[in-house]
């Protein structure tokens, strides 16, 4: 399945960030395995449940390694996970309440989103912060 697999081009150079994207590669690779190829509804439901949960979790650990390192561009970069965790719950709650299926274009906004977010923003905060580890 190569929908979406982890690139080198994705790696940060912080280990812990790095480790937890992957993670979010890997369940949004599964979503489309589930969806779109096996039509499993159930198994969407746990894997969009899971990925509100990992996106939370890693978010927050992102924006402790912000606050311990002063990065001035943390609220704006806060805003930001907050706004995709409100879609993935959305996605979510839909998907639950039968509202709406699991279709490729909201794999490809999650996929996009991802790539887009590590590649620009998160990198951005990466190149701060492993500047801010040097000096220390
Ligand atoms: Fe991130
Ligand atoms: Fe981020």
């Amino acid at each position: 399945m190569s929908y979406f697999i982890w690139q080198d081009s994705y790696e940060l150079g912080i280990e812990i960030v790095d480790t937890q994207h992957k993670k979010l590669v890997d369940l949004i690779s599964d979503l489309l395995q589930s969806s779109i190829l096996n039509h499993d509804n159930q198994k969407v439901e746990d894997i969009l449940q899971q990925l509100v949960k990992y996106t939370e979790y890693h978010f927050a650990e992102e924006e402790k390694l912000m606050i311990e390192s002063n990065f001035p561009k943390f609220e704006e970069h806060q805003m930001i996970h907050q706004s995709f965790v409100e879609k993935v719950n959305e996605f979510y709650m839909k998907f639950t309440r039968k509202e709406i299926a699991l279709e490729i274009q909201i794999l490809n906004y999650l996929k996009n989103w991802l790539i887009n977010h590590i590649l620009i923003t998160d990198k951005e905060f990466a190149t701060f912060y492993l500047n801010y580890k040097s000096i220390q």
